[in-house]
C-alpha cells in the first residue's frame, strides 16, 4: 500500500474511480498519430547496440504469458555482452509478488531483479529499458503532475533512460484507467502486440540478423531519432548532411554531447561497438 500511496482498502477494490479501459484524461484526446510506432527489427537492432538495458514487467507480461520468451531475449542480450537487469515494481500485476512469480518460473537468476530505486539513480546511463506489459507503475504522472490520482506512487522513471520501448497491444490504460504522458515522448518507442508475439519477433530477427546486416545501419539510427537526430548530426558535421560511417551507438544512445564522457570511457566505448556491432551482428569489418 505504501508502494502504492494508496490505502488497503483502495488497492484492493478501487479503481481510482473509473472504469479500466477508458479516459480519463481531461483536454484533448492522444491518438495513435502521436506515437512513435516501431516494428520488432527497430527494437532488435537498438537492443543489440544497447550496453545497458533495464526491463520492466508488468500486468501485460502475466496476461502474455511471456516470461519465458523474455528470458530467451534476455538471455540472448546478456550473450552479445549486455548487461541486463530486471527491475520489479513492488505493486506491478495484480498481487503481491506477482513479477516475482512469473520470473521465478521462467528461471530469471534472482541477481538479476532489482528494485526500482536501485536504478532510478542511474536511469540517465540506461540506453534502452523494455517495458513488458506495465503502464501504471512507469507513468511520469506518478512524480510529475499533483492532480494525477496516481501523484505520489513511486515509479521506475523509464522516461528518464536514453530509449524506451513499449510492449502493448494499444494505448489503453492499465489499472488506474489513466493516460500515460511515456507513450508519447520523443525518446518512447510503442511495439503494439502481445508481448510474447513481440518478443517473439525480436527474437526471430536476433536469429536471422536478416535486416540488420543488410540495411544501412545509419538509415535505421534516422528513422529512430528522426528529426532531433538530423539536427544534432547536422550540428556535429557543420553542414547539411549526413556522412557515411557514422557510428550507429553514439548516434542512438549519445557520444560526447549533452553528457560529458571520458576519454578512456570513449575508447571502451568504440571497443565495445567494433567488437558487439561487427561479430554479433555479423557484419564484418572489412565491409564497413
Ligand atoms: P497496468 O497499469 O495495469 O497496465 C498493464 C498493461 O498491460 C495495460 O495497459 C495493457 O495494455 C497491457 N497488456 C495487457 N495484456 C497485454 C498483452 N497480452 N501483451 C502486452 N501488453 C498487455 O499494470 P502495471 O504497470 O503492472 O501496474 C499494476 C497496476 O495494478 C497498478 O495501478 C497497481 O496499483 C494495480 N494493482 C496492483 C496490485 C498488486 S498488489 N500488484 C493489486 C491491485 C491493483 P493494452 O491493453 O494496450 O495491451
Amino acid at each position: 500500500c505504501k508502494a502504492m500511496n494508496r490505502s488497503l482498502a483502495n488497492v484492493i477494490f478501487g479503481s481510482f474511480g473509473q472504469v479500466a479501459g477508458k479516459e480519463l484524461v481531461a483536454g484533448e484526446k492522444r491518438t495513435m498519430a502521436d506515437v512513435n510506432d516501431v516494428q520488432a527489427d527497430d527494437v532488435a537492432m537498438l537492443l543489440a547496440y544497447a550496453k545497458q538495458v533495464v526491463i520492466v514487467p508488468g500486468y501485460g507480461l502475466a496476461v502474455a504469458q511471456a516470461q519465458h520468451k523474455l528470458r530467451e531475449l534476455c538471455d540472448n542480450l546478456e550473450s552479445r555482452g549486455v548487461n541486463v537487469k530486471y527491475v520489479v515494481h513492488p505493486v506491478a500485476g495484480r498481487m503481491p509478488g506477482h513479477m516475482n512469480v512469473l520470473l521465478a518460473e521462467a528461471n530469471v537468476p534472482y541477481n538479476q531483479l532489482y528494485e526500482p530505486e536501485d536504478v532510478n539513480p542511474d536511469m540517465a546511463n540506461v540506453d534502452a529499458c523494455l517495458v513488458v506489459g506495465a503502464n501504471d507503475v512507469v507513468n511520469p504522472a506518478a512524480r510529475d503532475d499533483p492532480d494525477s490520482d496516481l501523484y505520489g506512487m513511486p515509479i521506475i522513471e523509464v522516461d528518464r533512460s536514453k530509449h524506451t520501448v513499449v510492449m502493448k497491444r494499444s494505448l489503453n490504460p492499465g489499472f488506474a484507467g489513466l493516460d500515460n504522458e511515456l507513450f508519447y515522448l520523443r525518446n518512447t518507442m510503442m511495439l503494439f502486440g502481445d508481448a510474447g508475439d513481440s518478443i517473439g519477433r525480436i527474437l526471430e530477427d536476433f536469429r536471422e540478423h536478416r535486416r540488420l546486416v543488410q540495411r544501412d545501419r545509419l538509415a535505421l539510427a534516422l528513422r529512430l531519432r528522426g528529426d532531433h537526430l538530423i539536427r544534432r548530426l547536422r550540428f556535429r558535421q557543420g553542414r547539411g548532411g549526413v556522412v557515411d560511417g557514422a557510428d550507429p551507438r553514439d548516434l542512438l544512445f549519445g557520444g560526447p554531447g549533452p553528457r560529458q564522457v571520458h576519454e578512456n570511457d570513449e575508447r571502451h566505448h568504440e571497443h565495445r561497438v567494433d567488437r558487439r556491432g561487427d561479430e554479433h551482428l555479423g557484419r564484418q569489418t572489412e565491409q564497413e
